[in-house]
């Protein structure tokens, strides 16, 4: 699948605009996540905080979830955006690759720029996957 870079840049806006929702007050790294499936529709999602850390929610995870909720799970591609540009957390890595090993990732700056480009499959070489839950 080809994504044209008007795709990809419209996505990453979505994520940039969502990320503004950000609750972020303890690291003060928001962050904002657009997923599209490919029956075309978009999960946003946003990291979500708590004062007791470890309760925290990855913006990636929210738009799974979201969707995933929703009854979609055929994942094409996510936008990831953060102020400089970060690539998802390792959490983030396996529960994308849960659903596909080919969701395309792009990982973009707070200006909107694109940084990386890069498949589950190259994030998380050798994941453990519902495949070996089968065998
Ligand atoms: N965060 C995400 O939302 N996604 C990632 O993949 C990396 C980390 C959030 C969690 C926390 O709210 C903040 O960024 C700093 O770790």
């Amino acid at each position: 699948m080809v994504l044209t870079e008007q795709e990809k840049q419209s996505l990453i806006d979505l994520a940039n605009t969502a990320r503004q929702r950000a609750y972020a007050p303890y690291s003060n790294y928001p962050v904002g996540a657009a997923l599209r499936t490919r029956s075309g529709r978009i999960f946003t999602g946003v990291n979500i905080e708590n004062a007791a850390y470890p309760h925290t929610m990855c913006a990636e995870r929210v738009a799974i979830f979201k969707a995933v909720s929703d009854g979609e799970k055929d994942f094409e591609v996510i936008s990831v955006v953060t102020d400089n540009g970060g690539s998802p957390c390792g959490g983030c890595r396996q529960v994308l690759a849960e659903f596909s090993l080919d969701t395309i990732v792009l990982m973009a700056d707070g200006s909107g720029k694109l940084i990386k480009e890069m498949t589950v499959k190259e994030l998380l070489p050798e994941a453990f996957t519902p495949d070996h839950l089968s065998k």
